[in-house]
């Protein structure tokens, strides 16, 4: 599969799960794929499988939350490839339970990674892409950006913010030829939350899962996402089924809301 040859793309959070799947597919067609990752070990080895068959790629150990570790990471990416043609800012904790369980320090880490990681990273792309004057940003929330769900209002909060940015950034870039799409997922079958636990260093509890639907393969997950991107659809929303969910509660938010609460306190009660 072809389509993607001679492009740069740079994945945060590429060692695992979703992320990781988006970098074999980008690199199956054709792209160079850089990773940038706190996790460094891991990054490298999806980096070792990428050359394995040929493929181009590199892995740079980036904490997302931090905004001059992304700047120079971006540079030298430039320096050394001169161009970049898709960023995908993807890496991402959970922030799960209700507002009274979760410690203030793990929201404001999750509200650094999940929203000013995805700030800092489409920032520092963005002023590269318009001086090219081209690009794709590609920026990833969730279903929980789109539609409200309780035991999750911390991490509801940041993807919602990063709906909001990608949408609005969506219509200032398109005066410099700039694109910009957001991803969201429903659930999607990945080590997020030993990824999570690593990172915050601590446990992290089980917590009430609401019953979205089937858990999708990280594979199945980054082939959607690439499709909507091809497309440059504005809101990728994976599958593409749960746009249901989205428009039942914008057509009807009474009803809707009132039916995720009772769904919530029915299986608050059962867990
Ligand atoms: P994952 O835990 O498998 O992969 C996330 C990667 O991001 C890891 O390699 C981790 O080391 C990296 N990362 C975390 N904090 C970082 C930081 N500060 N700087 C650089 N890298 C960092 O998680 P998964 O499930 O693949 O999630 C990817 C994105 O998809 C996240 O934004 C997540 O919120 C979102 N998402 C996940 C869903 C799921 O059910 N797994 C559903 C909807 C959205």
């Amino acid at each position: 599969v072809s389509g993607l040859t001679n492009t740069i793309a740079i994945v945060t959070g590429g060692a695992s799960g979703i992320g990781r799947s988006l970098c074999s597919r980008l690199s199956q067609r054709g792209a160079t794929v850089i990773i940038a990752d706190v996790n460094a070990q891991e990054a490298q080895k999806v980096v070792e499988g990428i050359h394995e068959y040929g493929g181009q790629g590199q892995a740079y150990e980036v904490d997302v939350s931090q905004g001059d570790d992304i700047q120079s990471f971006m540079d030298d990416v430039v320096r050394k490839y001169g161009q970049i043609d898709y960023m995908f800012n993807n890496a991402g904790i959970e922030i799960n339970g209700e507002i009274l369980s979760v410690e203030s320090g793990d929201w404001s880490r999750g509200v650094d990674i999940n929203l000013k990681g995805v700030m800092y990273g489409t920032n520092a792309a963005y002023r590269i892409m318009v001086e090219q004057g081209f690009g794709h940003i590609v920026n990833t929330a969730s279903i929980a950006g789109l539609i409200p769900l309780p035991g999750l209002s911390y991490y509801a909060a940041t993807k919602h913010a990063v709906v909001g940015f990608s949408l609005s950034l969506r219509e200032e870039a398109k005066a410099s030829g700039i694109k910009v799409s957001v991803v969201c997922p429903t659930l999607v079958s990945t080590d997020i939350r030993t990824n999570t636990a690593k990172i915050l260093s601590r446990d992290v509890p089980e917590y009430t899962e609401f019953p979205l639907g089937r858990r999708l393969e990280a594979e199945d997950c980054a082939e959607q996402i690439l499709r909507g991107v091809l497309r440059n659809r504005a809101i990728i929303i994976i599958p593409r089924v749960a746009g249901v969910l989205w428009w039942m509660s914008r057509f009807s938010p009474v009803v809707f809301n009132n039916t995720v609460a009772a769904l919530y306190a029915r299986i608050r009660k059962t867990t």
